[in-house]
């Protein structure tokens, strides 16, 4: 391993052999933390080739077991975000896809920090349950056609070790590391079509569209090396997505969108996404909008909440507390940031600090306006929900310098919400 960390900290390139026993030695802990540690900082520095990045895929895919649905007789396809604030599209988009008869396969995370986990806002309704056996997974996606659960420990679990010790170094953000963490997992579960949704923007990961670019990139040519046809949307995460942050308020904005209605940015990027998982799969005409409206993604929504022992009509959870911030001034709406946003949510209690914290399924933040929106004196701009009136405050400091009211010609639109596509 010292020999390894020499040879990446003066900028060589490690073999095939090398990365193969260095993985392995890590996830039996015959490699220590502190070597490893070295190692990420060593490659957050000075990067890697794609044949590294390859190699260090595969090394994590080989760690753990990997899922197979061949036997499903159906083309799958899955989709992967990097993740933003009010980023509910899994929800609305999963069953709109396995609408057209391909099974989507959908391993989903819960929320650390800022942005949300799927989840997290799937467990506000009554009875919905994330872990699911691998029997299950497949008997579901036969039946329903999509599934979105955990994902088992079994996969990458070099991986899983590897990103805790990122996590506590410093070295999160190398690109070689991200490509390799999210498509060691995806191209693990078995899916044969992926679509990458890689936001860029003040909520996202990466706030630049250049750093997205190259994350995307390393992607698609990891997955399509791989086998699995991948292609990735750029798109922007400097708002929040639709009018909800937070969880159950995320899915009552989802089934707007199920039911043919919902904001005009949720709405354009579901269909984005499906149009593109649709293609990959064989279906490049398929009509997606014409499946929101005539409910025929609502009745799998319906069907996949029943197979999970949800009850769809369940009442979502209400806080128990509100604070509804109003406009000091008439004008125009002229920024609404994301990342603060998706801070005030997490503190009041919408997400977690760490792994083991509970979520409040009921807190979270009610958007009544969109940047770009004109605005009366005294309109409401948003409210907070928390079941604890004390959590108000924190948020609120969040949010200063988050939003600002003003002349209609100082308003600076944004580019398209789907900036690129790369293949
Ligand atoms: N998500 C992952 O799964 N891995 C990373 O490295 C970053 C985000």
């Amino acid at each position: 391993m010292i020999d390894l960390l020499r040879a990446k900290r003066d900028r060589g390139s490690l073999s095939t052999p090398q990365i193969d026993w260095m993985i392995d030695a890590y996830t039996r802990g015959y490699v220590g933390d502190e070597q490893m540690a070295a190692m990420a900082m060593a490659i957050l520095l000075n990067g890697m080739t794609r044949s590294e990045v390859r190699d260090l895929t595969l090394a994590m895919i080989a760690s753990g077991e990997t899922m197979n649905f061949d036997g499903l007789g159906k083309t799958t396809v899955d989709k992967h975000s990097t993740g933003g604030v009010g980023d509910k599209i899994t929800l609305p988009l999963m069953p709109l896809v396995a609408s057209f008869g391909v099974a989507v396969p959908q391993l989903s995370g819960r929320g650390l920090g800022h942005t949300g986990g799927t989840l997290d806002k799937l467990e506000s309704i009554r009875g919905w349950r994330a872990d699911l056996t691998n029997d299950e997974m497949m008997a579901q996606l036969r039946d329903v056609g999509g599934v979105i659960c955990a994902a088992g420990a079994g996969l990458a679990p070099a991986d899983k070790k590897l990103y805790a010790l990122r996590d506590i170094t410093g070295t999160v953000e190398a690109i070689p590391l991200i490509a390799s963490s999210i498509m060691s997992k995806k191209i693990a579960e078995g899916t044969k079509a992926l679509v990458l949704d890689v936001k860029f923007g003040s909520g996202a990961f990466m706030q630049d569209i250049a750093r997205s670019r190259e994350l995307a990139q390393a992607m698609v040519d990891l997955g399509n090396d791989a086998g699995v046809r991948t292609s990735a949307l750029l798109t922007d995460m400097e708002r929040p997505l639709g009018l909800t942050i937070g969880n159950a308020n995320e899915v009552r904005e989802s089934l707007e969108v199920l039911a043919g209605g919902g904001p005009a940015d949720v709405v354009e990027l579901t269909l984005a996404l499906a149009s593109e998982m649709l293609a990959l799969a064989g279906q490049p005409d398929a009509d997606v909008a014409g499946a929101l409206t005539s409910g025929r993604a609502m009745d799998t929504w319906r069907r996949f909440i029943v197979a999970q022992g949800g009850d769809p009509d369940a009442a979502l959870p209400v806080a128990q507390e509100s604070h509804t911030v109003y406009a000091a001034s008439s004008g125009v709406l002229l920024e609404q940031l994301a990342l603060p946003f998706g801070i005030a949510a997490w503190r009041l209690g919408a997400g977690r600090a760490r792994a083991t914290d509970q979520v409040v399924h009921a807190a979270g933040i009610d958007l009544h306006l969109k940047a770009g929106d004109a605005v009366t004196e005294g309109q409401p701009l948003f409210t907070l929900f928390a079941d604890d009136a004390s959590r108000f405050e924190r948020a609120l400091d969040a949010l200063d310098g988050a939003y600002a009211v003003g002349p209609a010609a100082s308003f600076v639109p944004r580019g398209p919400l789907v900036a690129e596509r790369l293949a």
